[in-house]
């Protein structure tokens, strides 16, 4: 009732000015008597993935809580999980507005943000003040003027200061609207990031006496070939896990859409079947031997379901989430 209210209102509204009051009213409202607009409480369906106990598989994908403002709110939506981020080192406002557009009809948005955030300081400051004590992933990525050859340096500058405040750290090489960062998905320049992401981590665990999983959040624009080169490369460094997918450059679907030709990534209902295409082609290579995240138009427990199906062990909502809200997570979770 009150998010079909709201929504209807900030369907109104331009879609970034929507998100900041909505992100603004989370802040605010959460672990006070407001939070009942949108708290949920929901039957546990544990499962237990990457040695992490999740009290259900159903999180919030990255991007929405970029600086790690809103946790308590979403944990008090009854996620299983909330990601937040992509953060990167320094502060860095993205790319000219208007850079967000919904397309309604299709139950799909574009964006091309281009990793806007407050730097990483910032986001540690957030959730080392937050009250309640869910799973938590930070999904870190480069800021737009580090070359991508040294991209690494941000990777490892950014787990070095999450890694303490995280349940899982995801590193995102796959977002279309940072150019060159989906290059480092290939070959040697991957090797090489994994490599070092690894060494990373196995230096803090014994700083800080804690193992926190490292992810891999990949793109729905791959080839066959590529997911299972991208899968030897995971099995080889033993990577605890993959998020599939990020969003889409392809079109197909919304081709006739009036914000369909914008430039950006497309997410929702078209990216759908691809985004579990690449879950199925994991699943295949990796045989359980390292986790899957499945997301991509998931907007409805059959949709969830299909995910689980190839073979995701845990999955996240964005564009289902705000076109449906809290109900969404509901509605996943009870199919469980
Ligand atoms: C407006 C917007 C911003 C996003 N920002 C990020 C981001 O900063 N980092 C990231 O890894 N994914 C980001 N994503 C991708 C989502 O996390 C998700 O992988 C993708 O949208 C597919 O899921 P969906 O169809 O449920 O939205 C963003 C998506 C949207 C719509």
């Amino acid at each position: 009732m009150f998010f079909s209210l709201s929504q209807k209102l900030m369907f109104q509204l331009d879609a970034e000015r929507a998100h900041e009051m909505a992100i603004s009213f989370l802040k605010k409202s959460a672990n006070t008597p407001l939070a009942c607009a949108y708290k949920q409480q929901l039957i546990n369906k544990p499962v237990n993935v990457f040695g992490i106990d999740f009290k259900n598989p159903v999180g919030l994908a990255a991007g929405l809580d970029k600086n790690g403002e809103c946790v308590d709110a979403f944990d008090a939506m009854g996620f299983g999980f909330v990601e937040v981020g992509t953060i990167t080192p320094r502060a860095q406002p993205g790319n000219e507005k208007p850079r967000i557009f919904r397309l309604k009809e299709e139950q799909a948005i574009i964006n091309r943000m281009g990793f806007n955030n407050k730097g990483v300081d910032y986001l540690v400051e957030q959730v080392k003040n937050r009250q309640s004590n869910g799973i938590l992933g930070i999904n870190i990525g480069k800021n737009f003027d580090t070359p991508v050859e040294q991209g690494k340096d941000d990777y490892l500058l950014c787990m070095d200061k999450v890694y303490q405040h995280a349940s899982y750290i995801t590193v995102n090489i796959s977002s279309p609207n940072t150019p060159g960062l989906r290059s480092l998905q290939y070959g040697e320049a991957l090797d090489d990031l994994l490599g070092s992401l690894k060494e990373k981590q196995a230096a803090l665990a014994k700083i800080h006496q804690k193992h926190v999983p490292v992810l891999l959040k990949i793109a729905p624009d791959l080839t066959a070939e590529e997911v299972v080169q991208i899968s030897d490369s995971l099995l080889r460094h033993k990577m605890e896990g993959v998020i599939a997918t990020n969003t889409t450059l392809s079109r197909e679907g919304v081709e006739n859409s009036t914000y369909g030709s914008q430039a950006g990534g497309l997410s929702g209902r078209p990216v759908a079947q691809k985004s579990t295409q690449v879950v199925q082609l994991l699943n295949d290579e990796l045989k359980g031997q390292c986790p899957i995240i499945g997301v991509g138009g998931i907007d409805s427990a059959a949709q969830a379901q299909q995910k689980f199906d190839a073979g995701a062990s845990l999955v996240q909502v964005y564009t289902g989430f705000i076109y449906k809200g809290p109900e969404l997570i509901k509605e996943i979770v009870l199919s469980r």
